[in-house]
């Protein structure tokens, strides 16, 4: 048996959680090397909570509106996952900035997924930015969450087409499929102790 330490995941959601549900996938195939402690969100009727408890993981509602200011927010995020004994918290599509507080205790230790190729379109309207702006090519990027808006050092970026009809959606959807795939691949990557930040880069290997 390998004494290597085991991560433990807590995914923060505040949506549909298609991503949410990749890396469960990926997990309970074994292809991370990870548990998921917890998913959270900021948001009661998140439709990743439904599926977080349909896979039988622990799911927990933190409502940013019970909170003064987003300093008691981040403490109540810190408390849960520090409770539950995380070592990586994983973004997916959790639709707030995080601040000095939580990064305190998880800078280094969080990853977002953003649906594009950063530094190219950050912000909450990444496909219409896109298309708007007539790129030919775009995609996504896994990056370390700093204080910034997708800002941090960047892990792993897929490209997809531009086509000259796209809606926001068919770009979108086009973009998710390799969501699907970067994201587990960074998180396991991580997992296996091979992603090291160097200032603003990250070294894999
Ligand atoms: C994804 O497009 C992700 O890149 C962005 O938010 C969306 C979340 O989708 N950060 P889902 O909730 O994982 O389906």
């Amino acid at each position: 048996m390998s004494d290597a330490k085991q991560e433990v995941l807590g995914i923060l959601c505040s949506g549909r959680g298609t991503n949410l549900q990749s890396i469960i996938t990926a997990v309970n195939r074994g292809e991370i090397a990870a548990d998921i402690a917890v998913v959270i969100s900021d948001k009661p009727d998140a439709a990743a909570l439904t599926r977080a408890e349909k896979a039988g993981l622990p799911a927990v509602c933190i409502d940013r509106r019970r909170f003064a200011d987003r300093d008691a927010f981040e403490a109540a995020l810190i408390g849960e996952l520090q409770k539950r004994g995380v070592t990586l918290v994983i973004l997916a599509g959790f639709m707030r900035l995080l601040g000095k507080t939580f990064l305190h205790v998880y800078g280094g230790r969080t990853m977002n997924i953003h649906p594009a190729l950063l530094p190219a379109f950050p912000g909450a309207h990444a496909h219409r930015d896109t298309i708007a702006y007539g790129v030919k090519v775009s995609g996504c990027t896994v990056h370390f969450v700093d204080e910034g808006m997708d800002t941090g050092p960047i892990i792993l970026q897929a490209a997809v087409p531009v086509l000259d009809d796209d809606t926001e959606e068919t770009l979108a959807a086009r973009i998710l499929v390799e969501e699907h795939k970067i994201y587990p691949q960074a998180i396991k990557l991580y997992c296996e102790g091979l992603l090291c930040i160097v200032g603003r880069k990250v070294r894999i290997g």
